[in-house]
This record gives C-alpha cells, structure tokens and sequence, in this order.
C-alpha cells in the first residue's frame, strides 16, 4: 500500500514535499529537516503531493483549525474524492465536516479513520466501533484535556495556585505559550463534538456544547473538595437523551474512575450490556499519538487487502 503524508511535525516528522516512486529515505528527510526546515523539494507543495502522486492512503498531520477545518478539510476531501483511504489526527476537519468526508469514503468506498483525534493512544474509537458493537451506548464522560488534568493535578496534590501551576506546565511542555483552547476548555469540547456526530450520528458543532474551562478555579475550591475526600477533574460528558454536551469542573470522589493524574487522559463509556467500561492512558505525545495512527493504517491495510 502506498502512503502520502502530509505534516512532517511532531506527530508527521513542512511544506515542502517529496513525490518518489522507489520510496522515501526518511533518515535522510530528517536530516535534511533538521538541517534546512524544509524535508521535501522546493515547488513541490503539499497540494502537489494530493493531486499528483500515485497513493493509497493519505496521512494528514497538519495543524487543527477548529473553526474551518483547513487546509486539511480540503486535502481530505480531495484525497477522499479521488478514492484514497484517509487517516487524520486532525480534529479539525472531522468536528467541521465529519458527515460530509464520511458520505464521501462511502461513496468512494474508501475508509476515513481517525482514532487519534480523541484521548491520543487510547484506542476509545476501535472499542466503541469493535470492542463494545452491539451495545447501546447511553453515555460518554471523560477526562479529554492532559493539560488540565495536569493543573489540577498539581493544584490539589502540592497546594500551587491554578497560575502556579499553569506555569509549570508551560516549563514542562505540556501547555502551549497560548494555552486559552486547553484550559477554557475548547479542547475538550471538539472532542466530544467528535464523539457526538460519529458515535450517535449527530450533527453537533461547538456552539452546542455548554463549556466551562479552569481557568477560574481556585485553590479553595479545591481544598474544600479535598476536605470531602474528593477533588476536582474538568470532566466532558455526552448523554445524547437528555439532551447533555458539557465540559465543565466536577467535584469527584478520589476513587473515581475518571480521576487520573497528571497529564492522563480518562474515558468511561456507558452501556446497556457491557456495563461501565472505562479506558485510560496518554491523551497526547508525539509516539503516543503515532500509535492510534498506525493502528488506523494497519487497519485500513487489511480493509484494502481484502478489498483488492
Ligand atoms: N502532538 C500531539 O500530541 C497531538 C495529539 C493528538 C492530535 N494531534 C494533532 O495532530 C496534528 C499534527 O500535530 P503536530 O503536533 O505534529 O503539529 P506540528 O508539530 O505543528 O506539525 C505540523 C506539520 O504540518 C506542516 N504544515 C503546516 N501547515 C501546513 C499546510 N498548510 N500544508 C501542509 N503542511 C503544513 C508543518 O510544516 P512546517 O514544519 O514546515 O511548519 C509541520 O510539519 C494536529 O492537528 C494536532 O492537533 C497532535
């Protein structure tokens, strides 16, 4: 199978392309990056590489604009259009178009997957689509900000003023110099707009999710919290029939599930049959969100073994 990529950043290893029947010495374009800023040829663009190399699957890894998708809604839909398997841990394009790109893949008979868009390496879009079919899903609640949960973390184990804390995770890399889309909460609910439309067939957008975000939490909310045996986790929660799409701060029983450290990520899916089922790990890193990509071109490979 032949893989376009498109995003050579954290998680893709810019702008300029390669297009080579023989293969890609990626050594060399790390090297080359490295060196230049540049992995590809000069004149060869992005969009060259859609339209005019000869592939299989498309791999798009390029910046999230949550508010129109792009560029990446384009080359996804073109990649799509001209009958090519798409994986993406782009949330943008599929919390913007997620019904149009799949009616396309339909279309096309092609598959669309993009597990790492929600929670990173946890695999939370194979179980529900695999491990949990057949189930009812009545609702979904999770910890979808590592940024966050970090903050206050650190605020209710080591008594740091949200600020404080802030700070730290900025040092440490896990917050951004602009980190207003985690901690206002807008992260987290692009996550469950994703889960919203492809889990229930929705047609949610961000304006309809009701978001609170940490950013004017204090410490004595948290110390009160603490003084009941429990804390606070900014938690996001999907219960399509009672009309519920919220990321707000919760006061939790410290044995709660949903309450893990640091930067991890926490998903409880609830079920008709199966019950509570609740996965956690790395919501986010550049070899974490690797894995749920290659789990998803694994998975299309065998698709277009079979389907071939
Ligand atoms: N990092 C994570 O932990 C993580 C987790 C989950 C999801 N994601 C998502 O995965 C995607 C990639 O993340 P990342 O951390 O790898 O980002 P990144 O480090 O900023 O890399 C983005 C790459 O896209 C290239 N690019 C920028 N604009 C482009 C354009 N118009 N056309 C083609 N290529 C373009 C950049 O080229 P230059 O190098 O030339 O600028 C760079 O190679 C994002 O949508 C992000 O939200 C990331």
């Amino acid at each position: 199978m032949k893989i376009a990529l498109i995003g050579f950043g954290s998680v893709g290893r810019g702008k300029s392309g390669i297009i080579s029947a023989g293969g890609i010495d990626m050594r060399a374009v790390l090297d080359r990056k490295k060196a230049t800023g540049m992995c590809g040829t000069p004149g060869i663009s992005a969009w060259d590489v859609i339209t005019t190399a000869d592939y299989d699957l498309l791999i798009e890894v390029t910046p999230t604009d949550a508010t129109t998708g792009e560029p990446a809604l384009t080359y996804i839909r073109e990649a799509l259009a001209a009958g090519r398997h798409v994986v993406t841990s782009n949330k943008g394009p599929i919390a913007v178009a997620f019904h149009e790109l799949s009616r396309l893949a339909a279309e096309k008979n092609v598959q669309l997957r993009y597990e790492a868009t929600v929670c990173g390496a946890v695999p939370i879009m194979k179980a529900l689509e695999h491990g949990l079919a057949g189930n009812e899903i009545i609702k979904i609640s999770g910890v979808f900000n590592g940024t966050c949960n970090y903050i206050l973390t650190r605020m209710a184990d080591e008594g740091l003023t949200y600020q404080q804390a802030l700070m730290e995770a900025r040092e440490l890399g896990y917050a951004e110099a602009d980190p207003t889309y985690d901690v206002q909460g807008i992260d987290a609910a692009i996550k469950l707009v994703i889960l919203a439309n492809t889990v229930w067939g929705l047609s949610t957008t961000l304006d309809d999710v009701d978001i609170t975000g940490i950013d004017s939490l204090t410490l004595a909310a948290l110390e009160l919290a603490d003084g009941q045996e429990c804390t606070i986790r900014l938690i996001g929660e999907i219960i399509p029939k009672k009309n519920i799409l919220r990321i707000s701060p919760r006061i939790m029983p410290k044995n709660h599930p949903l309450v893990v450290s640091g930067t991890l990520n926490a998903v409880m899916v609830d079920t008709d049959m199966a019950g509570e089922v609740t996965l956690i790990g790395k919501g986010a890193g550049s070899r974490e969100t690797a894995s749920a990509i290659i789990s998803d071109v694994l998975f299309i490979r065998d698709y277009h073994v079979k389907r071939s």
